[in-house]
């Protein structure tokens, strides 16, 4: 029956063909993909947009012979999708009920530092934290998780982490083309990797021979094992976010057809790129739009790291292709729009405009040799000011590098250009081995942000185990005039 479906035969036939790679055993994808809800909202009497978020504990079918104890915001596992526009005011109300202290960060939006959910915003259990702002920044796919000093890998794998989607009614005639119906041909991946006890529990613990941290051996996405799900377009916008804790992907179709790349982390890229493999590293954020034709079949997978790249950047656990998700196409398609030529304005941050250069050297516990202290200020940079932060492994292995507040435009990569895929504004890059990536970023003081004695924002490895581990520094931003150099000084009292 199944070779009456020609897309299905392809597929047999590539995994046929692939099959030494695929050491992992097949995965039956036998489950619809869940799909996040979009979270409601009350808007007050100001204009004021207002979530509400529960953390709480539950139970989630992860396909072992007995649940698997998990956390969620509002559920079992994972969020709602929180969805505002450009230049509203938003309050979100997070009630924590998991029993333990944590925090919500808001991965890419810049906000004042108060309202940033980093290490120094603690909600206790059973408190309510009602952080607000304005949204100022592009349409973008951001997301929320927590980010407790020392416990953010555990609090995330538990299954705490959503999307926090940011639409600009402005801009229709670009974004307004590429499929927009949530949930249908705009649709969100919440990508983690997880292992489980064979009582079902979550391994929380990772091996002492792995530096990087915990690889799983089941990929979840929104939350489920073995995922399918029912293609009804001609072409599907994926807004894939890599959620784990330790696992960088290489995302490519198992019968290697090309897609398009729309949008970075922060935001749509200049013009749609054609890819055929697209590389996530934790925290990381791509969309991308795949064509279809009916009735076909592919599957979305984790390729090996590209030989090209030489054996230094072999990343642990990539050894293995991985699958992630199949695609069922309908037997009919709605039809979709052609892919705009033009998306969104490239990144206008000019490195020519630079006060200064960092150098961040990022190991497994450190930053530039420092390990985190919630009580250290590791960067003073000035409201308004460019900057140029220069990037490298200080280890010889992988890391990656995130920095809170600011959406930033990658220059160079190794000494090269960066690749199309990098071309938008990023808040988190891969940093391999012997390959530096310098970046540039300008710090725009977000509406209502206090300055100069606000708390600090973070930056830090996005592999969590190293961020926990104290790959992290802090920074605050500062009046014009008053930055400083690479040394460290007393955090304020906050
Ligand atoms: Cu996604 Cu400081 O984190
Ligand atoms: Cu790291």
């Amino acid at each position: 029956a199944v070779l009456v479906v020609g897309g299905f035969a392809t597929f047999i036939a590539v995994s046929f063909l692939s099959a030494d790679l695929d050491t992992r055993g097949e995965v039956a994808f036998d489950r619809p993909l869940a799909v996040p809800p979009l979270a409601g909202s009350r808007v007050e009497g100001d204009g004021t947009r207002v979530f509400t978020l529960r953390m709480q504990r539950g139970r989630s079918d992860f396909g072992a012979s007995r649940p698997t104890p998990t956390w969620g915001f509002d559920g079992d596992y994972l969020g709602p999708t929180l969805r505002a526009e450009i230049g509203e005011k938003v309050r979100v109300e997070v009630t924590n009920a998991v029993g333990e202290t944590s925090t919500v960060h808001w991965h890419g939006m810049h906000l004042p530092p108060e309202m940033d959910g980093g290490p120094h915003q603690p909600i206790a259990h059973g408190a309510t934290w009602k952080p607000h702002w304005t949204i100022d920044q592009p349409a973008s796919t951001l997301w929320y998780h927590p980010h407790p000093h020392g416990q953010t890998a555990a609090h995330v794998r538990r299954g705490l982490a959503g999307m926090f989607l940011l639409d600009d009614p402005a801009a229709k005639t670009h974004d307004g083309t590429l499929p927009r119906t949530y949930g249908v041909d705009d649709v969100p991946l919440i990508v983690q990797d997880v292992s489980l006890e064979d009582d079902g529990r979550l391994v929380e613990t990772p091996s002492l021979l792995s530096s990087i941290g915990l690889l799983g051996d089941t990929v979840l996405v929104n939350g489920t094992p073995g995922p399918y799900v029912d293609v009804t377009a001609e072409r599907t916008r994926f807004r894939v976010l890599n959620a784990s804790s330790a696992r960088t992907y290489t995302f490519v179709f198992s019968d290697g057809r090309e897609f398009h790349q729309v949008a970075t982390d922060g935001g749509l890229v200049p013009s749609p790129v054609p890819l055929r493999d697209l590389v996530l590293s934790p925290g990381e954020r791509a969309e991308i739009v795949v064509g279809m034709t009916a009735g076909e079949r592919t599957v979305l997978r984790s390729a090996p790291t590209p030989d090209r790249l030489g054996p230094r950047n072999r990343l642990a656990g990539d050894e293995d292709h991985l699958d992630v998700l199949e695609l069922r196409a309908a037997t009919r398609l709605s039809a979709s729009a052609p892919l705009p030529r033009r998306l969104a304005p490239a990144p206008d941050v000019d490195p020519g405009d630079a006060v200064r250069t960092r150098r961040f050297s990022v190991g497994s516990q450190t930053i530039n040799g420092r390990r985190m202290d919630m009580d250290r200020i590791d960067a003073q940079v000035e409201a308004g000011s460019t900057e140029i932060w220069d990037l490298s492994s200080d280890d010889g292995g992988p890391h990656n590098f995130h920095v809170h507040d600011v959406q930033f435009r990658v220059l160079d990569v190794g000494g090269e250009k960066p690749v199309a895929a990098l071309h938008g504004w990023k808040d988190t890059v891969l940093v391999r081995p012997g390959r530096d990536v310098r970046v540039a970023v300008r710090f725009n003081l977000p509406p209502g942000a206090a300055g100069d004695d606000g708390a600090p924002y973070m930056f830090h490895c996005h592999l969590l185990r190293h961020e926990d581990s104290g790959a992290m520094g802090q920074f605050v931003v500062v009046p014009p005039g008053q930055g400083t150099d690479d040394e460290t000084s007393p955090a304020p009292a906050t």
